[in-house]
C-alpha cells in the first residue's frame, strides 16, 4: 500500500501549531507498521539549512492553474526513515512566514495540485491513498476527481483530516475560476456556501464533499463539531456525513518528548525517581527566570500560541486572584497583541510571581515542561491538544477545560477539570489544584504516576489509521 501524505507544515522543517508535530511524527509510526508514506511539504524558505542543503532534487515540470503556468520543482530528504518530498516554487513557499499571505488562496491551489502532478512525475510511487490535512491541501481531493481521473492516481482514495475547523479558507467566489480553474466543473457548484448575506468560497467544505473519509484528531471533536456550536457553519455537513467522519486521538513522539533523555533538562528523571528529581528542573528555572525561588510554591504554565481559541480570556481574567495566590506563573508563547500585552503587563509588576516569555522557543519549552507543577490549558475549543499528552508524560498536572482532545484524555485521576467556559469555574478547579497541592501531596503524586503511566505514543493510532486505509481499499 502506498500513501501520500501532504500538509502544508511538518517539524522539524517549520512550525506553527500542532500540525507540524503530527505530520512529522505520525507516518514515521504508520511506516513503522510496513505501509509506505511518504510526505509532501512547500519547500519554504522558513526551513534550516540543515535540511535544505541536504535535499535531493528530482524533477521539474510547468503546471496549471487556472490561466496560470507556473514552474515546479520536486526535491526530496530522508528524514526519520521517511522519505519528505518537497514542492518548489519561490514566487509562493520563498516568504518570511508560512500563512498571512494575500494570495493565500492561490498559494495553497498551487501546492494542493502540484502534489497530485509530482506523483506523475515519480516512477515509483502511485499512491493508493491520499491523506490530506486542514484547509491548506483541502483542494486536491477536489482536483483529483475533477482532473486527474484518467490517470495512475484515478483509483486513488482520499482522507482528510480536519485539524483546526475555525480556518476554512473562505474566499470570494470569482476565485472557483480564476485561481482554481474550476469554472464549468461540478465542483463550481459544490464549492459554493452561502454565509450569512454573501455567498463564499469554502475550501474546506470542497474537501468534506469530495473526501471518501473524513477524519477529526479526537473523538470527542468529531461530535462536537456535528452540533450547532463547534460546528463552524459546517455542522450540517458533519451530520449528513456521519457514517464517513471518525475521530482518531493524536499521539506524541515518544523520542522527542521523554523525561529520562531530554537533553534540555536540568535533572533527568523517570516514574521511580520523579518525586526527588523534577523538582530540580523547577527551582533552576525559577532561577533563570528571576521568579523565586523557592519548591514549595507551585508553578502553573501556560505554552500555547496566545490565541482566543486557548481560553486566554479566562487566564486574563484570572491575573488578579494569580497574583493574590501563593503560586507563580509562566507564559510562554507567541500570538494576539492583547494575550502578549496582559501577561507581560502583570509581569512587570510582579516579576517574581509572573514570567511572560513571549516568543518561541523549544529549548525553553522542554525545561518548562518539566519545571511546571500545572500545566493550564482553558481552551474553549481543542480538536486534540499535545500539550496535555506531553504534560502528563513529564508529571506535570493539566488543567483543562473538558473540550474535544483534553475531555478524551484527561480525567481528575490525572488532572484537574471544569466545564463550562467561564472564568469562575476555572478558578474553582485552580483552586482545588492549589488545595490538593498544599493539603493532600499524596493524592498529588498519584496523579502525576497515573499520567506519565499513560500510554500516548502513537503506536495505538497508527494502527487505527492504517486500518482506516485498509478499510478503504476494500
Ligand atoms: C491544531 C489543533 C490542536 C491539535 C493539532 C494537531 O493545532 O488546534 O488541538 O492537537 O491541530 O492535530
Amino acid at each position: 500500500m502506498q500513501i501520500l501524505f501532504e500538509a502544508f507544515e511538518a517539524a522539524p522543517f517549520m512550525k506553527t501549531g500542532g500540525l507540524a508535530d503530527v505530520a512529522g511524527s505520525m507516518p514515521p509510526a504508520v511506516k513503522a507498521l510496513g505501509a509506505d508514506i511518504r510526505v509532501m511539504l512547500p519547500k519554504s524558505s522558513l526551513i534550516p539549512a540543515v535540511y535544505a542543503e541536504k535535499m535531493t532534487y528530482i524533477t521539474s515540470f510547468f503546471l496549471n492553474v487556472a490561466w496560470r503556468n507556473e514552474y515546479c520543482g520536486v526535491f526530496s530528504l530522508e528524514h526519520n526513515g521517511i522519505t519528505f518530498y518537497f514542492i518548489d516554487n519561490e514566487k509562493y513557499f520563498y516568504r518570511g512566514q508560512l500563512y498571512g499571505e494575500l494570495d493565500d488562496a492561490e498559494r495553497m491551489a498551487f501546492f494542493s495540485k502540484a502534489c497530485l502532478e509530482a506523483c506523475l512525475h515519480l516512477n515509483d510511487f502511485a499512491p493508493d491513498i491520499i491523506h490530506c490535512n486542514d484547509w491548506h491541501t483541502a483542494l486536491t481531493p477536489v482536483f483529483l476527481r475533477e482532473f486527474y481521473r484518467d490517470t495512475k492516481l484515478g483509483k486513488a482514495r482520499t482522507v482528510y483530516t480536519i485539524h483546526n475547523l475555525k480556518f476554512q479558507g473562505l474566499y470570494d467566489p470569482y476565485i472557483i475560476g480564476d485561481v482554481l480553474g474550476l469554472h464549468n466543473t461540478p465542483a463550481d457548484a459544490q464549492l459554493r456556501q452561502s454565509r450569512g448575506y454573501s455567498t463564499c468560497c469554502n475550501f474546506m467544505l470542497g474537501a468534506c464533499l469530495y473526501s471518501d473519509r473524513i477524519t477529526t484528531v479526537s473523538p470527542t471533536y468529531a461530535e462536537e463539531i456535528a452540533t450547532e456550536y463547534f460546528g463552524e457553519g459546517l455542522d450540517w455537513l458533519f451530520r449528513k456525513r456521519k457514517d464517513r467522519l471518525q475521530g482518531i486521538l493524536n499521539g506524541i513522539d515518544y523520542t522527542d518528548w521523554n523525561p529520562e533523555t531530554d537533553p534540555y533538562l536540568t535533572a533527568n528523571y523517570s516514574i521511580d525517581n520523579f518525586r526527588e528529581e523534577k523538582v530540580k528542573n523547577k527551582t533552576a528555572l525559577q532561577a533563570d527566570l528571576g521568579l523565586e525561588v523557592n519548591p514549595d510554591i507551585p508553578m502553573f504554565a501556560i505554552i500555547s500560541r496566545l490565541t482566543e481559541q486557548k481560553g486566554l480570556d479566562l487566564v486574563t481574567y484570572l491575573l488578579p486572584h494569580i497574583t493574590s495566590s501563593n503560586m507563580q506563573l509562566v507564559v510562554l508563547g507567541i500570538g494576539d497583541n492583547r494575550y502578549e500585552e496582559a501577561f507581560s503587563w502583570y509581569s512587570n509588576l510582579n516579576s517574581d510571581k509572573i514570567s511572560a516569555q513571549i516568543k518561541f522557543d523549544n529549548s525553553l519549552s522542554h525545561r518548562l515542561y518539566a519545571a511546571a507543577d500545572v500545566m493550564l490549558i482553558p481552551s474553549r475549543f481543542e480538536p486534540c491538544g499535545l500539550t496535555q499528552l506531553i504534560s502528563m508524560r513529564y508529571g506535570t498536572l493539566p488543567l483543562v477545560r473538558e473540550t474535544g482532545g483534553l475531555k478524551d484524555t484527561v480525567d481528575n485521576t490525572t488532572g484537574f477539570s471544569f466545564v463550562t467556559f467561564n472564568a469562575d469555574d476555572m478558578k474553582y478547579a485552580l483552586d482545588c489544584a492549589l488545595d490538593v497541592w498544599n493539603n493532600k501531596r499524596e493524592e498529588w503524586e498519584e496523579k502525576q504516576e497515573k499520567g506519565m503511566k499513560s500510554d500516548f505514543s502513537w503506536d495505538t493510532s497508527a494502527q487505527t489509521y492504517l486500518k482506516l486505509y485498509q478499510d478503504m481499499l476494500c
